[in-house]
């Protein structure tokens, strides 16, 4: 099997988390090597940017430092874990992507779209996923469902998370107009249950199993 990249987009608490361990546990009993990175993260150095990205002492970041961490964190990620995996053949199923970018970063409306996305595909370095899945749900249930314990990102306002809730809708919109076969739209306010076998049906019919 050629490699391929699936990725799990959606707001906070739409359940990405719940998902990839059911992707894993699936992929485990069909006996289906895959790799499962996180982003940002997923590399020591990428850990080491995310925990300055998520720590709300650092109040003080500027949008655009904020931007470049993430892009600098996933170009590790890319040149490490995902290019490498891709060319063995591997199957990739991560836990958020560049599209993560374009939708928080974009949200505040502080820089033009088309900067910011130039500035987010730099480092990409073309990889592109074959296969990309919105967990969609509205701001106030998922972070309804993330609870009390807040990080950094999460501590800004509801409107904030009703503007990122609305950029993913619009943006996976757009891309299944332009390109159906590379997004789906799944409605994440369903019970766990329903979620997964959408979700898993997605998955087996792209490795094909
Ligand atoms: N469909 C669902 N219905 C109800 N609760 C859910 C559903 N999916 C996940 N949850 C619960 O919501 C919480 C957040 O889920 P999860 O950690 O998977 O989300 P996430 O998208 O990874 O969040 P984050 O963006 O903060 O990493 C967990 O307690 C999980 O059990
Ligand atoms: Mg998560």
């Amino acid at each position: 099997m050629p490699g391929k990249m699936i990725v799990l987009e959606g707001p906070d608490g739409c359940g990405k988390g719940t998902m990839l361990a059911a992707i894993k546990e699936r992929l485990k009993e069909k006996k289906i090597e895959a790799v499962y990175p996180v982003d940002p993260g997923g590399t020591e150095i990428g850990r080491q940017i995310r925990a300055i990205l998520l720590d709300p002492a650092n109040k003080k970041m500027s949008r655009m430092t904020e931007l470049l961490l993430y892009v600098a964190s996933r170009a590790q990620l890319v040149e490490e874990v995902i290019r490498p995996a891709l060319a063995a053949d591997k199957l990739v199923i991560c836990d958020r992507f560049f599209v993560s970018t374009l939708v928080y970063q974009g949200a505040e409306d502080w820089i033009p779209e088309r900067k910011l996305e130039e500035i987010t595909l730099l480092g990409l370095d073309l990889i592109n996923p074959d296969h990309m899945i919105l967990l969609d749900v509205p701001a106030e249930i998922g972070l309804h469902r993330v609870g009390k314990d807040m990080d950094r990102m999460e501590q800004k306002g509801l409107s904030f998370h009703r503007a990122v809730s609305q950029r993913y809708l619009n943006w996976a919109q757009n891309l299944r107009k332009a390109t159906p076969g590379r997004i789906t739209i799944v409605d994440a306010t369903q019970p766990v249950e329903d979620v997964r076998t959408q979700v898993l049906s997605i998955v087996d019919e792209l490795v094909g199993i």
